[in-house]
């Protein structure tokens, strides 16, 4: 069956750096599809392709059996929401009216600002735990203050399908469980989600659908964490000496990186050696 969201024969690139050649990447419907892979290899890239914010020079990405650059933005924007790795506000806006920016697709000529609109904002923000930062100035936020913020905006879009970059950076650990596990709670309500994330732990605890990048901006390995991420595959893609061993709290994998003491002899693949002969 072909999913909503799929992409074939990608290639993206900036002006003269090509970013990813032939890529085809498809999200599972009602899915929990995270993206990992090393600095620079692609994803936020691939990310805005996906969302229409970056032509492909070749291929093209489908949503809903079209490709996505025949339709109009609102009618995207209705269908996905996208959460950008950074963004940034209008100077001087206010929390309630930046979330509130997230309704402007399912705005109408005649009927402008709705109960309903007011509604799903104030829910969006709830969820968020921003709600109480309503009337404060967006500029004047910390930065993991901010990013629940642009989190409100992209769900009062109200889209089943989100995608998220780095929703979980400049979070503490407890606010990271907390918009990931808000996560998991659109997933289990149908939605389908895609987020970029950097904790490999995280990543394989929260996915449903794993998508591992190397730089290249090729895919590794994707599927059911469980069945893909070893020790190899760490090494291999982010070359770093690792263990993988099972969550003991949730029985996924768990990465937990070696010691790095360079009178340990190199158990896992050739990163182990070379970062020994580099005198690490
Ligand atoms: N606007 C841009 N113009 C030119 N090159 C860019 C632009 N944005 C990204 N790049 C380059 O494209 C490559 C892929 O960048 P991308 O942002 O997709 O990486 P990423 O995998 O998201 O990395 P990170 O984990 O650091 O967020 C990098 O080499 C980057 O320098
Ligand atoms: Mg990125």
């Amino acid at each position: 069956m072909t999913p909503r969201l799929h992409a074939e024969n990608l290639t993206l690139a900036y002006d003269q750096r090509t970013v990813a050649t032939d890529l085809g990447v498809r999200i599972p419907d009602g899915s929990f599809t995270v993206i990992v892979g090393p600095n620079a290899c692609g994803k936020s890239t691939l990310l805005k392709a996906l969302a229409r914010m970056l032509k492909p020079r070749t291929g093209a990405v489908y949503l809903d059996g079209a490709v996505i650059s025949t339709y109009r933005s609102r009618e995207v924007a209705r269908r996905l929401g996208l959460l950008p790795q950074s963004s940034i506000a209008p100077t001087g806006i206010t929390v309630g009216d930046l979330v509130a920016r997230g309704r402007y697709p399912h705005q109408r000529l005649l009927r402008q600002w709705s109960r309903e609109d007011e509604a799903v904002v104030t829910e969006a923000m709830r969820r968020t735990g921003v709600l109480e930062l309503s009337d404060r100035l967006v500029d004047e936020l910390s930065g993991g203050q901010r990013q629940r913020v642009w989190l409100a905006m992209v769900l009062a879009q109200q889209t089943s399908i989100l995608l998220l970059d780095e929703p979980t950076t400049f979070l503490d650990i407890a606010h990271q469980i907390e918009v990931l596990d808000l996560c998991a709670d659109l997933h289990d309500q149908g939605n389908t989600l895609v987020a970029v994330l950097h904790d490999l732990n995280q990543a394989c605890r929260y996915a449903s659908h794993l998508i591992v990048m190397r730089p290249g901006g090729t895919i590794a390995a994707e599927g059911d964490p469980g069945a893909i991420v070893t020790a190899e595959l760490v090494a291999d893609v982010f070359g770093l000496p690792c263990r993988v061993i099972a969550d003991p709290e949730t029985a996924t994998p768990l990465i937990v990186p070696l010691r790095r003491r360079a009178d340990q002899p190199a158990t896992v693949g050739a990163a182990v050696v070379s970062r020994a002969a580099a005198g690490g």
